[in-house]
């Protein structure tokens, strides 16, 4: 299954593509935002500023600019509203539409953050499932290697409990 949880920063990531977990206007923020934002250097806000915003639950691409990876995809994920309101579908379609333009592009690897899981409020353990479920579910039919990167220790611990594959800190 290649599909690995890392312990790591993920502008520290170098793969094909990393995925920022953007909002809807694509023009920074907090967060993985902010972190990829700093790393890539003002070439990737120019870039973004091109795209036009992008919808929740759907994804663009970028160029990485100063970041170790090529490319950035950038999604959308939802605002945790209790769980009622499509949160689920949109977290899923997310990953799904990252890993489509990762596909797309014949990108060998992809590192995501839990979109949504900070700031926008997502449960993490839920979040967590989510995505290992829609990642899991792509791969039965793409050739793609997938990091789940994962910054802070709660969340970690929870990916040690639900997920025996995970790899421990410094091993990559
Ligand atoms: N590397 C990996 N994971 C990280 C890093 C990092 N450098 N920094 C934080 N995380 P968030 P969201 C984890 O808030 O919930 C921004 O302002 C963090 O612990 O980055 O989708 C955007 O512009 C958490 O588990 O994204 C949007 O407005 C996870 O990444 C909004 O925040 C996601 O946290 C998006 O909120």
């Amino acid at each position: 299954m290649p599909i690995q949880i890392v312990r790591n920063d993920i502008t520290k990531m170098k793969c094909d593509a990393v995925v920022n977990a953007a909002n809807s206007s694509l023009l920074g923020g907090g967060g993985v935002d902010g972190a990829i934002h700093r790393a890539a250097g003002p070439g990737l806000l120019s870039a973004c500023r091109k795209l036009g915003g992008c919808p929740v639950g759907d994804a663009k691409l970028t160029k990485g600019y100063g970041l170790p990876s090529k490319y950035v995809i950038h999604t959308v994920g939802p605002i945790w509203q209790g769980g009622s309101h499509g949160e689920k579908e949109l977290l899923a379609s997310c990953y799904r539409r990252s890993l489509e333009i990762a596909a797309e592009h014949r990108f060998e690897s992809v590192a995501f953050p839990l979109i949504s899981s900070g700031a926008y409020g997502y449960p993490k353990e839920q979040a967590l499932k989510t995505a290992v479920d829609t990642i899991r579910d792509f791969l039965m039919e793409h050739e793609l290697f997938v990091y789940l990167v994962i910054f802070d220790r709660a969340a970690y611990t929870i990916g040690e409990t639900l997920f025996a594959d995970i790899c421990r800190p410094g091993s990559l």
